[in-house]
């Protein structure tokens, strides 16, 4: 409490201003699995609660600080890495970052979980592809099936399954606000939200 304006501020100070732990919930999974609809739900009951979190989508993000990137493994790989470079920054300053990304393989998903530490958590957003074409809310899989996109994910780019995630998020068989109350609840279990 007596720093010198010289010091750094340290996070727990930030953390105890906001009542939480900065942390990244990581989304994982299909297009269309249900990833963003879960973070947008999450983010609206934690401001209820009067928690801070601020969202990270890919779809958003690659209209902006990603625009130039594309779908290839190294396009992605890189969209991985500035999302998460940026979801560090804020994690560092005390907030629940909610990020919402396909993240198609171990390996993009190893690159986040080095740049992020501890505060990586890893929420897998299961839907199987027959599920996520049914409900094509972008129009993008009946676009993929007709052969009009390139490199699209669980077609003609690989879709690797998380081997150990923090928490599985059943998306035929669960609702969205049951996976709310269950990242709710593993929030407190962590130290995250009282
Ligand atoms: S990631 O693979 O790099 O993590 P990201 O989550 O940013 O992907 O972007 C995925 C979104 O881009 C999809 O939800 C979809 O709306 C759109 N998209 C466009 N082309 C593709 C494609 N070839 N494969 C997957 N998603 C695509």
């Amino acid at each position: 409490m007596h720093l010198h304006p010289s010091d750094t501020l340290p996070r727990h100070h930030k953390e105890t201003l906001l009542g939480q732990k900065g942390c990244v919930l990581w989304f994982c999974g299909l297009s269309g699995s249900g990833k963003s609809t879960i973070a947008n739900a999450l983010e609206h009951v934690l401001h209820e609660k009067g928690r801070f979190a601020v969202r990270l989508d890919g779809d958003n993000l690659r209209g902006g600080l990603n625009s130039n990137l594309g779908f290839s493994d190294n396009d992605r790989l890189e969209n991985i890495r500035r999302t998460a470079e940026l979801a560090k920054v804020l994690a560092a300053n005390g907030v629940i970052v909610l990020c919402s990304l396909i993240t198609p393989r171990g390996a993009f998903r190893d690159l986040a979980r080095g740049i992020l530490g501890k505060d990586f958590h890893e929420f897998y957003v299961k839907a199987n592809y027959a599920t996520c074409e049914a409900r094509d809310p972008k129009g993008l899989y009946a676009k993929a099936a007709a052969g009009e996109i390139k490199d699209f994910t669980g077609l003609d780019s690989a879709f690797e399954e998380p081997q150990y995630p923090d928490l599985v998020l059943d998306t035929e068989h669960a609702s969205a606000r049951d996976s709310v109350f269950e990242i709710l609840e593993y929030l407190r279990d962590k130290g995250i939200t009282t």
